[in-house]
């Protein structure tokens, strides 16, 4: 019998019972007595029936009660879909709005619900998109509190393809008083108990996304942002795994925000070993003023479910963000190989320096030469410039457009750097505009790398740097432009806005920021966009939305990497991890590696290299040819295959590895990565993961079946689980080694 997939939000009027389900998973929940949404169920697949009785409601002294001359009834001891705080739940809330008197009761009660086919867009925000109506329906309830007028509509899209719910809330002031929204989570998700680790990925710069983890425990655990990007720190990003399982099996949720700004992920246990999941803007430094008739909308919570582990949850959300997060011609087509002359040249560069370079990446291969920091102003160094949009002269007296005719004569594509969200006080255009600096009057307002932030929030700053940046595409037909971003935000506040709007500033700049991709990508379609924070600090599902890659980190030793890059794959794409081979030693940690094991890692990514080619041996540079010749042959089974991490450098400190596997299972590229070399050491097999069991696979000349790839491992052992001698004149093996196997199917 032939079974279509199908996304369906099932409604039992009688019951009031909401159940949004697909072939993966249900998610199920009720409206109370009173109007509150109950939450039932959510996990694998269930049958539509009547789930009330997952409501348990047992007398609990200490607590308060919904009704008079009722003790059963209380919020407290109940899983909600929209908690408020003061209506006899204490735990933290979706919502706290404050009104006029002061009060910040509410009491939002159900009024009505639709179910639509597809999924709304989001206005002014990213998100998850659908093509099809047929790919989702999406439910929309709206709750209404009844002495403000207020309502807020609950959007819950349930995905046919994938085991996603996302989420969000609007809030539509229809009342004529105003309120100011302190407190919205876009998700609240109550779990019926606490059974999970808690895994995270956090770090700094030059060591983002290290995973994280650890048992959930009564009490709240969270990450979050204060500094107005998602942040080197924490990822918008959490997981909750069963404690039995694992990479592969097993079951575990994962929440992401596709919100490039201030956020706050956090699990509350209560005493009874609820979990509260909630995922929203952090409520620290927010507050939203809601006049009369106007309308706030949260961003978008991406909940997945998996029942095959970790890797299970992390290839759902590979193929959502890069088929249905990530717009635009580049969604589809190949990566282009780039170089870019960061590390090769810093501020060191003119335009014969650049075209040698250049000239010798067509040579081996390179598709896209990148200009980044310092073709403009007077941006020498880091002190000046930023904000200038137009050509350094001194630098490049012929101009960007000369340059970038003659990179395009050498037959390289040609894209720049931007970074304009800031500004340098050593500029024109803070001479013009100091007031566009974010700053709080008065006070001294403080540099990070010597530059401030402007103000995004203010369209007519966006509108400004649009125009310049527009001038400088044009006049160099740009094919590619990354757009960097290297300081928090400090001083928030604007002037233009009321006392009472102060905590709007924030998430202003994240929609000024947003506005100003939109604006780009509408007039310029074809240019690829890659974001970038220093390094990753901006690394989220919302710049995902407007740039299809993200420089992954300014950490580009290859070593370094294995943890960035795999930590990054728990839910990005490998296509969206920009990757480079540069220089050794390393910028940044001195370290001297092959360059085999550089690319070997680099190639898990969008490749490139970040190095003067001209410093490299003819050797060297034959192998580069060759690693661009097999970038080029599998990138697109890298990009679009499944990704399977096979050994995490978190728990073992010296391999790591991990594959690709094509959709049709006849390609598998399988990467392992030692670190120190050893003697003697023990056998080792790797066991693969998503191959066909029934089809005979190729590797380096001789036939497996996938089932015993699978089940008895590949053999990796290298000369170090021996003694290199004349019996055993096996390759040498040493630090920093890397191998990468091809494996093909052989057709019988
Ligand atoms: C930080 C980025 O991460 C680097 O790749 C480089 O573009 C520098 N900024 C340039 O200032």
């Amino acid at each position: 019998m032939s079974h279509r997939k199908e996304a369906r939000v099932f409604y039992q009027a009688e019951k009031k019972q909401f159940h949004l389900s697909n072939d993966k998973i249900s998610y199920i929940f009720k409206v109370s007595s009173d109007g509150k949404l109950l939450h039932l169920y959510y996990g694998k697949s269930l049958p539509n029936r009547d789930y009330s009785y997952l409501i348990e409601m047992h007398h609990r002294p200490m607590t308060t009660y919904r009704q008079e001359n009722d003790l059963l009834y209380s919020l407290e001891h109940l899983k909600q879909e929209f908690p408020e705080y003061g209506s006899t739940d204490f735990r933290h809330p979706s919502i706290s709005m404050k009104q006029e008197n002061g009060s910040k009761i509410t009491n939002f009660t159900y009024l009505k619900h639709k179910i639509v086919d597809g999924k709304p867009k989001l206005e002014n925000m990213p998100a998850t998109y659908v093509e099809e109506d047929s790919e989702s329906k999406t439910l929309i309830i709206t709750l209404k509190d009844n002495l403000t007028n207020v309502e807020v509509e609950l959007l819950y899209t349930i995905f046919t393809e994938f085991p996603v719910i996302t989420r969000s809330v609007r809030v539509l002031n229809k009342g004529t008083e105003t309120q100011i929204i302190e407190q919205l989570a876009s998700l609240s998700l109550d779990l019926p108990d606490a059974d999970y680790d808690w895994i995270q990925l956090s770090g700094a710069w030059a060591r983002e996304r290290n995973i994280k983890e650890r048992s959930l425990q009564q009490g709240i655990q969270s990450i979050e942002s204060t500094r107005g990007i998602s942040s080197h720190q924490h990822n918008p990003f959490i997981a909750l795994k069963r404690k039995q399982a694992n990479e592969h099996q097993g079951e575990v949720i994962g929440a992401s925000f596709v919100y490039s700004g201030n956020f706050l992920i956090q699990a509350e246990v209560d005493t009874w070993d609820v979990t509260r999941l909630q995922v929203g803007i952090n409520p620290f430094g927010f507050e939203w003023r809601l006049l009369p008739n106007e309308v706030f909308s949260s961003p978008e919570a991406v909940l997945v479910y998996s029942d095959q582990g970790l890797n299970g949850m992390s290839q759902t959300f590979h193929q959502l963000f890069r088929t249905r997060l990530v717009r635009g011609e580049w969604r589809e087509k190949n990566r282009p190989v780039l170089i870019n002359n960061w590390e090769a040249t810093y501020f060191d560069f003119n335009e014969d320096k650049l075209v040698s370079i250049a000239e010798k990446a067509r040579d081996v291969g390179v598709e896209l030469f990148v200009l980044d920091d310092g073709w403009f102003g007077e941006r020498n160094n880091d002190h000046a410039g930023l904000g200038d949009w137009f050509v350094n002269e001194k630098r490049l007296p012929k101009g960007i457009g000369s340059l970038a005719e003659k990179i395009r004569s050498i037959g390289l594509k040609f894209g720049l750097w931007f970074e304009p969200e800031m500004v340098n006080k050593d500029s024109q255009l803070y001479k013009e505009h100091p007031d566009w600096l974010i700053h709080t009057p008065n006070r001294k307002e403080h540099h990070g790398r010597n530059q401030f932030v402007l103000n995004f929030g203010v369209e007519e700053v966006v509108d400004y740097i649009f125009e310049q940046m527009c001038k400088i595409i044009d006049e160099s037909k740009l094919d590619y432009i990354k757009w960097d971003m290297n300081r928090p935000l400090t001083d928030v506040f604007d002037h233009r806005l009321d006392f009472n709007q102060q905590g709007e500033v924030f998430h202003r700049y994240v929609l000024g920021v947003y506005r100003l991709y939109e604006l780009l990508i509408a007039k310029y379609p074809h240019v690829l966009f890659e974001s970038c924070s220093s390094g990753g600090g901006r690394f989220d599902p919302g710049m995902l939305y407007y740039a299809p890659q993200t420089w992954t980190s300014d950490d580009s030793d290859a070593i370094e990497r294995l943890k960035i890059q795999y930590g990054t794959s728990m839910l990005y794409p490998v296509s969206s991890m920009g990757a480079h081979v540069s220089i050794v030693p390393n910028h940044q940690t001195n370290r001297i590696t092959p360059i085999e094991t550089r690319g070997n890692v680099a190639f898990f990514g969008a490749f490139g290299y970040e190095l003067d080619l001209n410093k490299l041996s003819e050797n060297e540079l034959a192998i580069v040819k060759e690693q661009i010749k097999f970038y080029k042959k599998y990138r697109s089974e890298i990009h679009n295959g499944l990704f399977y991490r096979l050994r995490s450098p978190f728990t073992n400190d010296n391999e790591t590895s991990w594959m690709v596997v094509s959709k049709d299972q006849k390609i598998a590229i399988v990467a392992h990565y030692k670190i120190l070399n050893e003697v003697n050491r023990s056998y080792q097999r790797l066991e693969l993961k998503g191959l066909n069991k029934e089809m005979t696979y190729r590797i380096d000349g001789q036939l497996y079946s996938g089932a015993e790839l699978m089940h008895a491992g590949m053999v990796i052992s290298d000369a170090s689980s021996g003694q290199i001698n004349e019996q055993n004149p096996r390759p040498e093996t040493h630090d920093f080694d890397s191998r990468i196997w091809i494996l093909t199917q052989e057709e019988r």
